[in-house]
């Protein structure tokens, strides 16, 4: 296996953003640090693009972009100018998705079938990446699941390996994958998604939240691990936040994952992705440690206000 610091040192391609000088005349964009935030008045003919972003041109690389947050935060960094990678298992899906940001933004994407829990395939993917992709300024690790909701002694041993194997070895190969290049090119921000499972413990989400506390104590540990680099390391730990998630969790049971949703107003995948944009929209010199965000009808691991949806 190739390691995949053998990228080190290589550097983002160049801005190719032009913008409106004060004087009327259109300019290049000047050569910038990846995290500085860039011109108010970048002319470019894509109506629904954040013209200010700092991500414009950057490379960011999600896994989980299939369906909710990751494919959220897909849409969030395409509308900030970033060229994507696109990771998960189904294929057609994100081929889907990279056309729609095509059109809607002229975002630049790749797609990759890619099984988190194959530590192999992992490296390979990252270590396949051509040399304008492979400097990866964010990864949002964010393919997780929760499978069942039984007692923890009774959870069936596929749904304990299901769980441990996305959220914690998945999440560290893909860490160790791509961790390296940023810490060779001194740049780089890690986004992972944890959950309030990584705070509380519920009935029958032992498991899970045991999954997700190690998210967190990653989280917690990666920045240490970084110390002294300009690599920042953010968590983003939502509540109940309406997706495929419990469709999942029950075994594609349709009516039951409803129940979840139903009868309160949850948070939108679209809500978790503004946090994590968020997060990698600060200046350079700023990290942003964790994000723990819940839907106002939600106060609790299990504390869920149901007397119905707002109109
Ligand atoms: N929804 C919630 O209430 C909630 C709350 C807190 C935290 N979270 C966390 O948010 C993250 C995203 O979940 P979601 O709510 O957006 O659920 P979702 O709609 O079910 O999306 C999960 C994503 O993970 C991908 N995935 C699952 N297993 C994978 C694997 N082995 N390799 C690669 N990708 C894999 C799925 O893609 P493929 O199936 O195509 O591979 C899918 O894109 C998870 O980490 C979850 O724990 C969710």
């Amino acid at each position: 296996m190739r390691d995949c610091r053998d990228r080190a040192g290589e550097t983002c391609s160049g801005d190719s953003a032009v913008y409106l000088g004060s004087d009327g005349a259109v300019r290049a964009t000047p050569q910038k640090h990846p995290f500085d935030f860039q011109p108010t008045n970048v002319v470019t003919a894509v109506s629904e693009k954040d013209h200010r972003s700092n991500l414009d041109q950057r490379i960011v690389f999600i896994t989980g972009a299939s369906s909710g947050i990751g494919k959220a935060c897909a849409v969030a960094f395409a509308r900030a100018g970033a060229r994507l990678v696109l990771t998960a298992r189904r294929a057609e899906r994100l081929e889907k998705l990279s056309q729609e940001l095509e059109s809607r933004f002229s975002t630049e994407s790749l797609t990759l079938s890619l099984d988190v829990t194959d530590r192999q395939a992992v490296f390979d993917a990252v270590c396949s990446l051509k040399d304008e992709w492979g400097a990866i300024d964010v990864l949002v690790n964010n393919a997780g699941k929760a499978l069942g909701l039984d007692k923890s002694y009774e959870t069936r041993p596929e749904h304990l390996e299901g769980m441990l194997e996305t959220n914690v070895k998945g999440l560290i190969h893909v860490t160790s994958a791509i961790v390296p290049g940023m810490v060779e090119r001194n740049h780089g921000h890690i986004v992972n998604i944890g959950s309030t499972a990584g705070r509380w413990v519920y009935p029958g989400g032992t498991v899970y939240c045991a999954t997700k506390h190690a998210v967190r104590a990653l989280n917690e540990g990666l920045k240490m691990d970084l110390h002294g680099t300009n690599v920042r390391v953010s968590s983003v730990d939502p509540g109940l936040v309406e997706t495929e998630f419990s469709l999942v969790r029950f075994d594609g049971d349709a009516d039951r994952a409803d129940t979840v949703y139903s009868d309160t107003n949850p948070l939108m995948a679209e809500d978790v992705a503004d946090a994590v944009l968020w997060c990698a929209q600060r200046p350079a010199h700023v990290n942003i440690s964790e994000i723990l965000m819940m839907a106002v009808d939600q106060s609790h691991a299990t504390m869920v206000n149901r007397s119905g949806k707002r109109s």
